[in-house]
Order: C-alpha cells, then sequence, then structure tokens
C-alpha cells in the first residue's frame, strides 16, 4: 500500500507515521523546503509525546520518507490531504485555498487508479469541491475521493491514532472503500469501529463531535457560575453528572475556558456552514459566547483575589499553552487573559515546560519567562495556574511561602484542593468550588 501525504503540520506528520508503522509505505510531502530538511535530519517541528522516536524508527524502516517532490503522487494508491484550514481572517470561514491547490497538484500527478482523500477538517461539501477541481484540472484522471476526519488529541495524538473510538470513511465507490479498510486493517485487531458514511456525514461528524464536545466544557462553566452564586461545588457536579452513562464523566472539567486548534475554529466553522445552508446552530453559537464570557471571568477572578486592583502587583503565570504536553499557543486562554491583566498596570512573570519560545512570540515584550516553576515565584504577590501541567500539581507550598511576597494562589484548573492550601496561609480562588 503507497501513500502520499500532502502536508506536514500536526495532522499530516502524526498520520503519515501512523500509517507507516500500520505498515504501508509513506512519502509526507510539504511545500516547505526547510521543514522537510529538517525532518529529514529526524528534527520534529512540533512537540508530541513518542512520535519523534516513532518517525526515526519508521524511517530506519524504509516506510516513511519526507519530500518536497509532488510527483511521489503519481506512485500512490492513496493520497491524503492533510494541509491547514485556517479560520479566515474576520468571517470565521475556514480557508480552504491550500486544501484546494493541493487538489491541482495531486491532479496533475495522478497516474493510475488513485483515492484522494480529506484528513483536513473541512466545511461539508468540500470533498465534493476537490473532486470536481481535480475532474476540471485532469479530465483523465481515474480516481475517487474520500473523506477520513482525525479525531487526534494534542498529547495523545498516537495513541488516538492507533486505538481510536472509531474511524470514520465517507466514500463514494466500493473500490475507495475497499482500499482504505486496507489501510486501516491493523486496527481489526483490537476491533475499533470502522464508521463507513456518505463524504457529508463523514464531514459533519468532525464538526458535530468536536462542537459536542465544546458544548460539554462551556456548560460544565456555566454551572461553575451557577455553583459559586449558590454555594455549590462543581466537583460533586460533575461527579453527580458523569456517573449518569447518557451523560458521561468526560469533558466535565472546569477551566478556563477551551482554546486550541480545533475547538474555537471548528464551532465557529459549524456555525458558519449553518448560516450558509439556512439552518440554524444556536446552541453551538452559545457555547462560543460562553466560552468567552468565561475567559474574561478569569481575568475579573484574578483581579477580586487581588483586592479589586493588580496594577503595580506582580503575578506569576504557570502554564501558557492551552492544555498540557504540547507546546500548542493556538487560542490559548493565556492570549487573552495575560495582555488584560499587562494592559491593567500588572507585571507578569511566567514559565511553561514547552510553550515559552511561542508564547514571546505571540504575547507582549514586558514578560519575563522564567526557567522553571519555582523561580517564577520569586517574590510575587499572587501565583496564577492556567494550565494543568503535571509538574505544577505538586508544588512544595512551603517553598512557595518563602518565595513569594504575597499569599494570593489562583488555581484556573482546580488541580488543588481549597482546604489544603488555605490551610498552609493562602488566600485561594479556583472556579465553581465554595
Ligand atoms: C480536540 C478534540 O478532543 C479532538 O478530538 C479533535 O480532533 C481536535 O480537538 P485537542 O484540541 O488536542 O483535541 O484538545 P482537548 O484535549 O480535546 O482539549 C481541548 C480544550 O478543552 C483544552 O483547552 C482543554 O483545556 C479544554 N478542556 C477539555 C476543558 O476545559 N475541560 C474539559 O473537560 C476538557
Amino acid at each position: 500500500m503507497k501513500v502520499v501525504m500532502i502536508g506536514t503540520g500536526y495532522v499530516g506528520l502524526v498520520s503519515g507515521t501512523c500509517f507507516a508503522e500500520f505498515g504501508a509505505e509513506v512519502v509526507c510531502v510539504d511545500v516547505d523546503a526547510a521543514k522537510i530538511e529538517k525532518l529529514e535530519n529526524g528534527k520534529i517541528p512540533i512537540y508530541e509525546p513518542g512520535l519523534e522516536e516513532m518517525v526515526a524508527d519508521n524511517v530506519r524502516h524504509k516506510r516513511l520518507r519526507f519530500s518536497t517532490d509532488y510527483s511521489h503522487i503519481g506512485e500512490a494508491d492513496l493520497v491524503f490531504i492533510a494541509v491547514g484550514t485556517p479560520s479566515r481572517h474576520g468571517d470565521g470561514y475556514a480557508d480552504l485555498t491550500y486544501v484546494y491547490q493541493a487538489a491541482r497538484d495531486i491532479a496533475t500527478n495522478l497516474q493510475g487508479y488513485t483515492v484522494i482523500v480529506d484528513k483536513s477538517t473541512v466545511p461539508v461539501g468540500t470533498a465534493r469541491n476537490v473532486k470536481r477541481i481535480i475532474g476540471e484540472t485532469n479530465p483523465a484522471a481515474d480516481f475517487d475521493v474520500a473523506s477520513n476526519p482525525e479525531f487526534l488529541r494534542e498529547g495523545a495524538a498516537i495513541s488516538d491514532f492507533m486505538r481510536p473510538d472509531r474511524v470514520v470513511l465517507g466514500v463514494e465507490s466500493e473500490r475507495a472503500k475497499k482500499l482504505l479498510h486496507e489501510l486501516y486493517r491493523p486496527l481489526n485487531l483490537i476491533e475499533a469501529p470502522i464508521l463507513t458514511t456518505d463524504l457529508e456525514s463523514a464531514e459533519l461528524i468532525k464538526y458535530a463531535s468536536n462542537a459536542f464536545l465544546a458544548t460539554k466544557i462551556s456548560f460544565i462553566n456555566e454551572m461553575s457560575v451557577l455553583c459559586e452564586a449558590v454555594g455549590a461545588d462543581v466537583h460533586a457536579i460533575a461527579k453527580g453528572m458523569g456517573l449518569d452513562n447518557r451523560i458521561g464523566k468526560k469533558f466535565l472539567h472546569v477551566g478556563p475556558g477551551y482554546g486550541g486548534s480545533c475547538f474555537p475554529k471548528d464551532t465557529q466553522a459549524l456555525v458558519r456552514i449553518a448560516q450558509e445552508h439556512g439552518a440554524s446552530s444556536r446552541i453551538v453559537e452559545s457555547v462560543i459566547e460562553v466560552n468567552s464570557a468565561q475567559k474574561a471571568r478569569m481575568v475579573k477572578k484574578i483581579r477580586a483575589a487581588l483586592d479589586n486592583n493588580v496594577s503595580g502587583k506582580t503575578i506569576a503565570v504557570l502554564g501558557l499553552t492551552f492544555k498540557p504536553e504540547t507546546d500548542d499557543m493556538r487560542d490559548s486562554p493565556a492570549l487573552s487573559i495575560i495582555p488584560n491583566l499587562i494592559e491593567q498596570g500588572a507585571r507578569i512573570r511566567a514559565h511553561d515546560p514547552q510553550g515559552m519560545e511561542e508564547a514571546a512570540r505571540l504575547l507582549p515584550k514586558e514578560i519575563e519567562f522564567c526557567d522553571d516553576a519555582y523561580s517564577t515565584l520569586d517574590q510575587v504577590d499572587a501565583v496564577v495556574i492556567l494550565t494543568e501541567w503535571n509538574e505544577y500539581r505538586g508544588l512544595s507550598l512551603d517553598k512557595l511561602k518563602q518565595l513569594m511576597r504575597g499569599n494570593v494562589f489562583i488555581d484556573l484548573r482546580n488541580i488543588y484542593e481549597p482546604e489544603t492550601v488555605r490551610d498552609q496561609g493562602f488566600r485561594y480562588t479556583c472556579i465553581g468550588r465554595p
């Protein structure tokens, strides 16, 4: 089985490497020559646990190669499109320029029957547009299109790929279905469900899934506001709800609002898709609103903990990425919360195990970045935990007390027990707990 993966971003690199691990012969192609050169030298442009080793292993076994040469498409049975689909500025539509360019590049290089598969998250109808573009660019081409959305969590992408809850295949022909099933055959061993649908349904399953998960998060975040108002504990609420199998306990953790490369972009896109087709998506619109409100609420919380005045105060921020085990800063709550605090006159010292380089690029220049958690706390008035990295879970409270000049402890991921921290003499603030 020969596979070409177009685009060596997060999704393309993980998927290409995992297909090689399945036993396929994979060439990952990208227009970015510098990136390809780095990959050829074993340098992985993103931080994803286990990826570097898996790339090296598959390169050594000659199942995985990197190239800028699109002519590899001619040898492929399956060509995956895994290029970026950023939100278009201003209107929230997914920008499909790269997808359609990939379709044209594929069209001119096709030889023999090939299945072209959308892996990127694309608006409903894109696979059909890809089909049209390829047909127009190369009328003699023998091909089918398919949609195979990814459901990878950053930080757990390899295991999500190798042990998926499900694989979704949107196909139009038996021939394409057979090839894709053949590619995913190793998953039969672990009895992973493989769901075959039409193109449009596969495209929509991805948006519906992400929007539903975002809904769970916004729902529990909204409950946390109510908990604070009535004196209830949001952890008890989440547990009590989650024990109902129909609800499930996952994705009911309160936090400073969801971020990352998928939820913000995909919820926006779903709303646009619905608008475009004259349908309504009022629930998802509210989910987006509740999420921005949650971020704004966090700034208020920090202010309140500092006696309603952050001006002239020094605040240590621990964690900058949108979640742990990634260096990804995309749509991270830190990007809205920190600038807001600086505008109000706060001085910020910050640390993140993986995200500081990217954070320094995106955040105001006056932030002082520190080498580790403890050095960040030197003489600060308050500490804010913004991302629940493991190394922040077991901080020595004794040491904190010695290092800090203030005693304000703001835990926006609820990773500490209120009583424990308060017993140590801190003024502890978290989300939705008495
Ligand atoms: C998500 C989806 O999980 C994945 O299936 C999809 O393909 C891409 O988007 P990812 O963005 O990597 O994956 O992160 P995820 O672990 O799902 O977390 C997303 C955001 O939600 C993070 O900001 C996280 O902190 C937040 N979150 C998650 C909560 O605030 N509470 C929760 O209970 C769960």
